[in-house]
């Protein structure tokens, strides 16, 4: 896994001073938005990092490191890729490459089998890819979670009998991956029922939708954990609360995010501990019992519900924007953790944590998670000087930097206390301009 590289001497332990070699690794990120931008930005830090790349990366990922054009989910492409370089650990992104099964692709190829590719096999990608499939996995491992009932088109008569019998609001999900919109939150009976139809018999998301969850509606207020493992133990990274709604208060459409806070108040020791004891041990725990190998991120969408924690969902990757508010907050050396995961010796290293809280605004395009046009060119990116900025959807043009996407920038704030990081990263958010642009000025105030 490592290059060669200079010996240096840990910190006298006063017993005896154990050497290491520092690892400089040629390291290849997997992805394009700001979470890819945030994960570059961290690991461009590291001494350990030697060559650095982003596939397919962005108009910011550029600065951190060498955007490569080659697409998520082409794993030849990449493969190929991977042995010019003499790539030395791939870090994957997105959820949809380990659906796919990029790290099944590496273990297969006796070429590639010895690279760490970060991030699950598909079989434990699955507890993302299959809502029903990560439910049975909470049922069989004691995993609290919302009541639940899966159907498919042969069993819709059932479907809609248990919809006669379920409180409302009732949840409908989806089983598999649909860009984040397979998830129903159902008023009335009437809703539920037809909603439940279009899905099962008439595909209203695709293959996704050939099976439905349906679930307990859950009253609580919502934060993401996050878990790093190299599927024997784990380290808790820290957590964050994401704000999914387009509009201010709350309002409006679903996004990918519209903004992050870490460290989450409410999240204090006492819930922390039954995060981990009742969701976390059980997740890992149950992972080994399954025979499940598991080496990367693990996102748990947990809702608080009167200061007990139940899982919405897992994530197999980690959180976009929450990384952009995550990853600042660790001090030391990400590229020490991940090499952990890979060389399965996690449990030796540790890492430091800033005291300070980070806030992150995302600044979308007009229109957004609508319609909405790219090909803006993004001006005063100079004048943002106490935030860190995090391109997601941009691209480079002419000299330029021009909008590309929904989710354009993540603008990261960290400060001492909470309030001080939601205005700086707000004010920088209001400096940055392009045609259209928009971005909630409410986010974290909520938890003031
Ligand atoms: P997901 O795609 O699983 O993240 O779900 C999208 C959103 O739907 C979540 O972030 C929650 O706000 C909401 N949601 C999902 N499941 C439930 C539930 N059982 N009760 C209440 N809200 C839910
Ligand atoms: N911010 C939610 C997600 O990454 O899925």
């Amino acid at each position: 896994m490592c290059q060669s590289g200079p010996v240096y001497s840990d910190a006298d332990s006063g017993k005896y001073r154990q050497k290491k070699y520092l690892c400089k690794m040629n390291i290849l990120i997997i992805g394009s938005g700001g979470r890819e931008s945030a994960f570059a930005w961290k690991i461009a830090q590291s001494k350990q990092t030697a060559q650095l790349y982003i596939a397919p990366g962005n108009a910011g990922t550029g600065q951190y490191g060498q955007n490569v054009p080659i697409q998520v989910s082409d794993f030849e492409e990449i493969a190929d890729f991977v042995l010019d370089k003499q790539i030395n650990m791939v870090l994957v992104g997105p959820e949809e490459p380990l659906v796919k099964g990029i790290h099944d692709y590496f273990l297969e190829r006796a070429d590639l089998r010895h690279i760490p590719v970060i991030g699950p096999q598909r079989q434990g990608a699955q507890l993302e890819g299959s809502k029903d499939f990560a439910k049975q996995f909470m049922v069989r491992h004691g995993v609290p979670t919302a009541a639940s009932r899966s159907f498919n088109r042969s069993t819709l008569a059932e479907g809609l009998a248990y919809l006669e019998t379920q409180k409302l609001p009732i949840v409908l999900k989806a089983d598999g991956l649909a860009a984040g919109k397979g998830v129903l939150i159902c008023a009335t009976l009437d809703e539920a029922k037809s909603e439940l139809k279009a899905m099962l018999e008439d595909a209203k998301f695709g293959e996704a939708s050939n099976k439905v969850v349906i679930e307990e509606y859950l009253t609580g207020i919502e934060l993401s954990v996050f878990v790093l493992t190299d599927g024997n133990t784990y380290k808790v990274l820290p957590s964050a609360k994401d704000y999914k709604r387009i509009g201010e208060g709350d309002t409006g459409l679903n996004t990918g995010g519209m903004g992050s806070v870490s460290p989450v108040p409410f999240a204090d020791n006492v819930f922390m501990d039954k995060v981990e004891q009742r969701i976390i041990v059980p997740t890992i725990e149950g992972l080994k019992r399954d025979g499940i190998p598991y080496k990367g991120f693990i996102f748990i969408g947990l809702m608080n519900v009167e200061g007990n924690p139940y899982v919405i969902e897992y994530n197999v990757r980690m959180g976009d924007p929450e990384t952009e508010s995550v990853l600042p907050r660790i001090e030391s050396d990400l590229v020490d953790l991940l090499q952990g995961v890979a060389a399965g010796d996690l449990f030796e290293r540790s890492f430091t944590l800033s005291s300070k809280t980070a806030a992150t605004v995302v600044v979308v395009s007009g229109g957004y998670p609508g319609t909405y046009e790219s090909g803006k060119a993004i001006n005063n990116l100079e004048n943002v000087k106490d935030s860190i900025v995090f391109h997601a959807g941009t691209r480079e043009e002419k000299g330029g930097v021009q909008t590309a996407g929904g989710r354009v920038l993540a603008v990261t704030a960290l400060e001492d206390t909470l309030f001080e990081a939601l205005q700086q990263a707000t004010a920088d958010a209001g400096r940055i301009y392009f045609e259209g642009k928009y971005f909630r000025k409410d986010i974290g105030f909520d938890l003031l």
